[in-house]
């Protein structure tokens, strides 16, 4: 998708403004937020931060590493990254919106000197080769059509030995999806593959698989079990355009295998 189509998709001119208002209904202070305050606003993907942390600890990050989220939306995965281990980030994402809010944010939480941010396209770095040691992708490739173009960027920012690490979305069995999805409202927006495709797309462009791991299972369970909870004021719910329906139709279709979601740890080769 170009940057008008990620604008149709993702921006509602409402982000900040009704995160904002999503904090103080929670009871929080803005003057002393802590980036734990933020709760389930912090993961726009499958699983939220059982995902995250999952995939930080496969990578070992420690403090002296040059991390990049490549597709960072509002900056949740930047900011923990950031607070729990101690390291620069930076944050890049096509959708203007998201970006100015993950500075807000950065900033609230007192987190803005360990991250930068900076409106772009993951198939197209501003960045010099092997300028990174780990890379993020995160629920991103699904709106992106060339995945080889997404990955060859990827394998350039990233230092040989760098990781690349994914969470993300492929298809599975037969049969039609429910739309509007977290990703994509219409059918138009989503350019899914099989989860062997993706893994040889990544190995194609300068990868050697360390890890893949289909969480399919596990994640429709935390699905159904996210769905069943009461009201949270801090959901995505409150800067995702019709979020409950987008999630259900997630939850139908990763329950029955329509969807399924990887976790995968890619190694940069020469
Ligand atoms: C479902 S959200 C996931 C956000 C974040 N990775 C997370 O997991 O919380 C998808 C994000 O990918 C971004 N995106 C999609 N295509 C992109 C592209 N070509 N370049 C940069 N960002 C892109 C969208 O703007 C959106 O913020």
């Amino acid at each position: 998708m170009n940057s008008t189509e990620i604008h149709t998709q993702y921006s509602t001119g409402l982000s900040r403004h009704n995160i904002e208002q999503a904090l103080l209904a929670a009871g929080k202070d803005l003057d002393q937020l802590r980036p734990a305050d933020l709760g389930l606003l912090e993961d726009f993907h499958t699983m939220g931060r059982f995902a995250t942390s999952q995939l930080v600890d496969l990578l070992g990050i420690s403090s002296e590493h040059k991390v990049l989220d490549a597709g960072s939306g509002i900056g949740g995965t930047s900011r923990f990254v950031a607070e729990h281990r101690h390291c620069q980030v930076t944050a890049v994402d096509l959708t203007e919106e998201y970006c100015e809010t993950a500075r807000w944010l950065d900033r609230l939480v007192g987190l803005d000197d360990h991250i930068s941010v900076r409106q772009a396209d993951v198939t197209e770095l501003p960045f010099t080769a092997a300028a990174f040691d780990v890379v993020f992708s995160q629920h991103v490739q699904m709106n992106v059509a060339n995945k080889e173009r997404l990955y060859r960027e990827a394998r350039r920012v990233l230092a040989p030995g760098g990781r690349l690490a994914l969470w993300d979305i492929t298809s599975g069995k037969d049969g039609e999806l429910g739309y509007p999805l977290p990703w994509a409202d219409r059918p138009e927006r989503s350019f899914l593959v099989t989860s062997d495709r993706l893994r040889e797309t990544v190995q194609a462009t300068g990868f050697t698989i360390d890890h893949w791991n289909d969480l399919t299972d596990q994640a429709a369970g935390v699905m159904q079990m996210v769905l069943a909870q009461p009201a949270n004021p801090l959901g995505l719910h409150a800067f995702v355009a019709n979020f409950s329906e987008k999630a259900e139709n997630l939850t139908a279709a990763l329950t029955d295998g329509r969807l399924r979601v990887v976790q995968g740890i890619a190694r940069a080769i020469s």
